[in-house]
């Protein structure tokens, strides 16, 4: 796995169409795209990595994945009265669909699903007690203590919120958000600022990798139904407009972020994170498609 990894970062380098760093978070344009990382962590308790596997990024709609575990827990099947399961086939933070259906997002993944599993898992609480917990979840699931939010890119994001506010509010006209918008995004962004590099995020994908079981801890974290059907999401709505061509050149599930990072689960086989910060026109990095589409051809994993 190691060579195989070595092999990968080597090739990344002489890329030269790094894709565009996400520019409407202020925060993240500051970002050198020359960068790439890719780590795997396995059920056995090993963690490989290789080229820049041990730098920050934010790990944005990443997060979501953690929300939506963190919302099936507290909430249990009630969450999906407040959010669908179905591919939106449209850009993250569209706002066409929530219209035709009632200000109820199709899907935890995208901004305006993630923005009302928020409001939900809120149940009147403060942002900073809701920022709490899900930052101590990411620690459990990570083995990490060490994870922070970076304040810096959360309050660029609230400075820059229009979009975001504007499917909150309109979520909110429907009934679908029960706090206050600014606190629901408070919360949102947070969590969407979380920075963890290469190796953190491969650890805290493993509960995913053997049905709920967090290998490297021995922890069960959620049951095993829920763990597969979290990774059904990862698959069909992980990538948002672009979850159909992940889906055929990777075939497994995954979940990425505007920074530039993607969460990928081999069932049984591994957890790989990879980062590069420059996106494809969809909003998932370059790079790291094409790093995952080399390490599923180089092992043979698939869910297929
Ligand atoms: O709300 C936003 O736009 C960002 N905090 C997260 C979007 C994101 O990561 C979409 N990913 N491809």
């Amino acid at each position: 796995m190691q060579q195989i990894l070595d092999d990968i970062a080597a090739q990344m380098a002489l890329e030269t169409e790094l894709g565009q760093v996400a520019d409407y978070i202020p925060q993240l344009a500051h970002v050198d795209p020359n960068q790439f990382g890719i780590s795997v962590a396995t059920p056995d308790g090993q963690v490989y990595a290789a080229g820049d596997a041990s730098t920050l990024f934010s790990i944005q709609s990443i997060s979501k994945v953690f929300t939506l575990t963190i919302g099936l827990g507290k909430l249990g099947n009630t969450l999906w009265s407040h959010v669908g399961r179905e591919p939106s086939g449209d850009p993250f933070n569209s706002i066409t669909i929530l219209e035709y259906e009632s200000g109820r997002p199709r899907n935890p993944f995208i901004n305006a699903g993630a923005i009302a599993v928020v409001d939900a898992i809120m149940m009147g609480h403060e942002p900073r007690e809701i920022l709490g917990e899900i930052l101590q979840f990411v620690h459990f699931v990570a083995d990490d203590d060490s994870i922070r939010f970076d304040h810096r890119v959360a309050a660029s994001e609230m400075a820059h919120r229009d979009r975001n506010a504007a499917l909150a509010h309109f979520m909110k006209s429907f009934g679908h958000l029960k706090h206050e918008v600014n606190k629901v995004l408070g919360v949102y962004f947070h969590q969407c600022s979380i920075a963890m590099s290469c190796q953190q995020l491969a650890r805290a994908g493993l509960f995913l990798v053997s049905n709920g079981v967090n290998q490297h801890t021995g922890i069960r974290v959620i049951n095993p139904q829920r763990s597969k059907r979290i990774n059904s999401l990862m698959m069909m709505c992980g990538h948002y407009d672009g979850s159909g061509e992940f889906a055929y050149r990777v075939g497994l599930p995954g979940k990425s972020g505007v920074g530039g990072g993607i969460l990928t689960i081999a069932p049984g086989k591994g957890s790989i994170a990879v980062w590069s910060p420059g996106l494809d026109p969809v909003g998932n990095s370059k790079l790291g498609l094409k790093a995952l589409e080399l390490l599923v051809e180089k092992t043979g994993w698939s869910v297929f």
